[in-house]
């Protein structure tokens, strides 16, 4: 069932192709799967109904956010339930219009909690290896590390995940930015560039413009998630445009999170005025009120984007992607072929 937010786009009119670049797979989590797992697992949950889980969706900064997003992972315990997460996230971004999906994972937060590591990438990969077939859509899969713990943890993580690197395309990080600088995971950045993994890094949501420099100049990243602070550096745009170093803006996320006070304000427009290569996505849709098409209508709406500037972000998903040259090319000919209004919905 689609959070009650979210608008599930119509048969008639499919929605405008895209890829989805910033989502976290256990952001996924909607309260009827939660309690359902709850259930399958014995697990007690501090919330008596769905309701009264999603009363709490009222956020007033990132951690107090990330305080529920941990709790409930708490129903995450074996390889069905995380092949279950990924369906079931994977059946709403196909009508959403998500043609491509690069989908976080965090594994600490699982290990920590007695989680083996093999049984959270064995389910998802059950998942998204069935994906093309079952919903049309390609994916990647991101192995995130917790700024917020050690950089010595982020190493174990790394090197516990060497057997499984085949299925992982690039590390990324996240949880609670300020005061943890991505200079912390130097080495382990490093390692995984030497292993040959695409790079990627929260930076510039709450923290300042100097963590999107040190995410680019320190550890090496091909994009930078969020980055929407980026904007208060002149500098830093400029370098951002010239090496054409794409960022994967959560509108609706932005709002709920406080980053930015109304979604009539935000910066997207100055962004792609800007010539930044900048792509809409959903970070945790069952938390933010709405997966990766709620986000281009909620923009369109609250920021008066028109047909072409839809289009835009729809092909810089692609752009932006870590896909191969020809896939990455039949997608962008899609966008193209597109018939409907970009904003059809
Ligand atoms: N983990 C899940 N969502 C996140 C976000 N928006 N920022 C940082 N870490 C996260
Ligand atoms: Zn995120």
């Amino acid at each position: 069932m689609p959070s009650s937010s979210s608008s599930a786009p119509s048969a008639a009119r499919p929605p405008l192709p895209k890829a989805e670049l910033h989502l976290h797979i256990e952001g996924t989590l909607e309260p009827e799967l939660a309690f359902a797992l709850a259930a399958r697992n014995g697990v007690t949950l501090p919330y008596a109904t769905e309701d009264e889980l999603r009363r709490a969706y009222s956020f007033s900064d990132l951690q107090s956010f990330l305080d529920l997003y941990y709790a409930l992972m708490a129903v995450l315990r074996t390889e069905d339930d995380f092949a279950d997460l990924a369906h079931a996230y994977l059946a709403r971004a196909k009508e959403q219009g998500v043609r491509h999906a690069e989908i976080f994972f965090d594994p600490q937060a699982h290990t920590a909690r007695g989680v083996p590591l093999g049984t959270v990438i064995g389910g998802l990969s059950r998942a998204l290896d069935a994906a093309q077939e079952t919903y049309g859509i390609t994916t990647r899969l991101i192995m995130c590390f917790l700024r917020d713990e050690s950089a010595a943890s982020a190493l174990e993580t790394f090197e516990a995940a060497r057997p499984y690197l085949d299925r992982i395309t690039a590390v990324g990080l996240d949880s609670a930015e300020v005061g943890h600088p991505p200079s912390k995971f130097r080495e382990v950045y490093a390692l995984a560039r030497e292993a040959g993994l695409k790079c990627v890094a929260h930076a510039g949501e709450e923290g300042p413009p100097a963590y999107v420099w040190e995410a680019l100049d320190v550890l090496g990243v091909d994009r930078i998630d969020h980055g929407v602070r980026a904007l208060e550096d002149e500098r830093l745009v400029a370098r951002l445009v010239a090496d054409r170093i794409p960022l994967t803006v959560c509108p609706l996320s932005n709002v709920r999170l406080r980053v930015i006070d109304d979604l009539a304000a935000h910066p997207l427009p100055a962004m792609l005025d800007a010539g930044l290569l900048v792509t809409v996505n959903s970070d945790d849709p069952a938390y933010f009120g709405g997966y990766a098409h709620d986000n281009f209508t909620a923009v369109r709406d609250a920021l008066g984007l028109d047909d072409a500037a839809l289009r835009t972000l729809a092909r810089n998903s692609f752009e932006a992607s870590f896909l191969d040259e020809a896939t990455r090319a039949a997608y962008l000919a899609e966008v193209d072929a597109y018939q409907g209004e970009a904003d059809a919905h």
